[in-house]
């Protein structure tokens, strides 16, 4: 029996921190991660799409095959990562799903739409704790043309919907002037099927909540004003995402993965080499990183807390 993990990845590799081209090849090819917060997590996203399923999920109708493939890569994914939770079979026409973890169990005929409930990128996304985010690649650009997202880092499907690679990285700065977008583009253009990538993004929440989407921004926001010396440690969270990028051969689309993981503080100063970087680069990091970030507010009492902890533990 394969037994999920509580993995949790630290993202940071030196103590200064810059944007960069950070992508490097998945290895082992395992680009869906399910781990002990499956059922919660895949629960709040079934919700999250019942609530808001205009934020949730947008589809151009013309990626409808592109998104059957992305389908066919998940369901296959986990049924042979995790083949005691996941089984996927073929009766004649006929692919049954059985998803063991939620006690489900659905048929559905390949590229035909009426055999789902939903849009097949929607189902996919359904089943995983990985936000979906489908590009289409063009002669000169990569554009989002569909995507399942419940847990953004502070962006909007619905904004960025039908937007360019570039266009999207706008507000992040100097990706765009320094030319490092551009370039990262042209690298994601040349990404060939059976050959995977991935990088992490990292930040801070006030709070520990995934769905942090532009949208609702009043309701989580708030939270960074109140973060006080004696709270920090349990309400500051290291946020990760975890994103991985793959040719689908048959459309020539990419596929873009975002599994999310959040670690408060005072579990992230158990680790000792942890709350050493952690700290060093909050101490670093660049006046604009901070601001776009969103750590102005309370940079600096996290800044004193893991020193703090340093001091307490050499
Ligand atoms: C190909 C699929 C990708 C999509 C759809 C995507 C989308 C996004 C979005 C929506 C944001 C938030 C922008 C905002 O503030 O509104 C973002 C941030 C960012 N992206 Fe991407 N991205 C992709 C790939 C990449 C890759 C491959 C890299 C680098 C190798 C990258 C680097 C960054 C960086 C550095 C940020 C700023 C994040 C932070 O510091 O919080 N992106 N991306």
């Amino acid at each position: 029996m394969t037994v999920l993990s509580s993995r949790f990845p630290f993202p940071l590799s030196a103590d200064i921190f810059q944007y960069s081209n950070n992508l490097r090849p998945l290895d082992t090819n395992v680009s869906i991660q399910v781990t002990h917060e499956y059922t919660e997590e895949v629960g709040l996203k079934r919700s999250l799409l019942k609530q808001h399923p205009e934020r949730c999920f947008r589809e151009e109708i013309h990626t409808r095959d592109a998104q059957w493939e992305v389908l066919n890569y998940v369901l296959h994914q986990l049924s042979q990562v995790y083949p005691e939770h996941f089984r996927l079979r073929q009766e004649g026409d006929n692919w049954i799903f059985e998803n063991t973890l939620l006690g489900e169990e659905v048929h559905f005929r390949d590229l035909d739409n009426d055999s789902l409930s939903c849009a097949p990128l929607d189902f996919a996304g359904r089943q995983v704790q990985e936000d979906l985010i489908l590009l289409t690649q063009y002669d000169d650009k990569l554009v989002l043309e569909a995507g399942q997202l419940c847990f953004p880092g502070n962006w909007s499907l619905y904004f960025d919907f039908g937007m360019p690679f570039m266009d999207i990285h706008t507000p992040v700065p100097g990706l765009i002037d320094d030319g490092l977008a551009a370039k990262i583009e042209r690298f994601l253009m040349r990404v060939e099927s059976g050959k995977p990538w991935t990088r992490l993004n990292w930040s801070l929440n006030a709070g520990r909540r995934l769905d942090t989407s532009a949208e609702t921004f009043d309701e989580w926001g708030p939270y960074r004003y109140r973060v006080t010396e004696d709270n920090v440690g349990h309400l500051v969270h290291l946020r990760v995402e975890e994103q991985n990028l793959m040719r689908m051969p048959r459309s020539n689309s990419l596929l873009f993965t975002i599994h999310t993981y959040l670690m408060p503080l005072h579990e992230i100063t158990q680790n000792q080499t942890w709350t050493n970087r952690l700290y060093r680069v909050l101490c670093t990091l660049s006046p604009k990183l901070v601001e776009y970030k969103g750590l102005s507010a309370y940079r600096d009492v996290v800044v004193e807390y893991l020193a703090k902890e340093l001091r307490v533990n050499t």
